[in-house]
């Protein structure tokens, strides 16, 4: 099921709650990303009271370490009844296993998994420069994707740019999510790899994620409402 899901990119508990206060009156309910800015801020409380107040949750919070703590790391998320959350590819297939492992509930059911590829702030230049990565991005993110089918995940994390190349690779049914979203007429910030929601709506994505361009807005429900019209149409 597509959705626009917002970057709740705030350093404080209280902050959080007033920017989704101002979504009282609007006919959805945002799904809401919850990183590692506020989650280290605010605490897993913020994610308890986020989800009392019937938003889905996405923890973002891109756990990269070895097997085991990655494992014990995803049991304790997922007693937090999040409906997603997310490890980096690069810290390899056994590692995502885990991760998998870790999540399941004791009923069978688990939050959606997905995976980091390369994060939409990098270029080709800084992947070969900073991390000797030689081969093109489409490749290795294709290819990290496909690592992530294996392993049992749900998706990736990806640029729009790369979604068709990641469903090619690994089936229709796995799910891009995408930030590195802007309108036609706002700032990058430091995302690099960027598209509009009407074109990640083109090509594909399943989720995009939308921080600044809402969050930084004069009217953050209007810009929502913009998100939402222009990516599910
Ligand atoms: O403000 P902006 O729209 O750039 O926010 C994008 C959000 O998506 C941020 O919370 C960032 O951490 C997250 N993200 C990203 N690129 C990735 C994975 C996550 O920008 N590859």
């Amino acid at each position: 099921m597509k959705d626009v899901i917002i970057a709740c990119d705030f350093a404080g508990y209280d902050q959080a709650l007033e920017f989704l206060d101002k979504f009282a009156g609007s006919s959805r309910k945002p799904f809401v990303k919850i990183g590692m800015e506020l989650f280290y801020g605010a605490g897993p409380e913020i994610v308890r009271e986020i989800k009392r107040r019937g938003h889905r949750i996405f923890l973002d919070l891109k756990l990269h370490d070895i097997p085991n703590t990655v494992r014990k790391t995803m049991q304790v998320l997922s007693s937090l009844d999040v409906d997603m959350t997310n490890v980096h590819a690069s810290g390899t297939i056994e590692m995502m296993k885990a991760a998998v492992e870790g999540l399941r509930r004791p009923d069978g059911t688990r939050p959606l998994l997905v995976a980091v590829t390369q994060l939409t702030s990098t270029s080709e230049d800084r992947m070969r420069e900073d991390l000797l990565i030689e081969r093109p991005i489409e490749e290795v993110i294709a290819h990290y994707a496909d690592n992530a089918r294996r392993a049992g995940l749900d998706g990736v994390v990806c640029s729009p740019l790369e979604a068709a190349a990641v469903k090619e690779r690994a089936g229709a049914d796995f799910l891009t999510v995408t930030p590195g979203i802007r309108f036609a007429d706002s700032a990058a910030d430091d995302q690099v790899r960027i598209t509009t929601p009407a074109k990640a709506r083109e090509i594909g994505s399943d989720y995009i994620v939308v921080g600044r361009p809402i969050t930084a807005a004069a009217d953050p429900v209007a810009a929502y409402e913009r998100c939402v019209s222009e990516f599910l149409g």
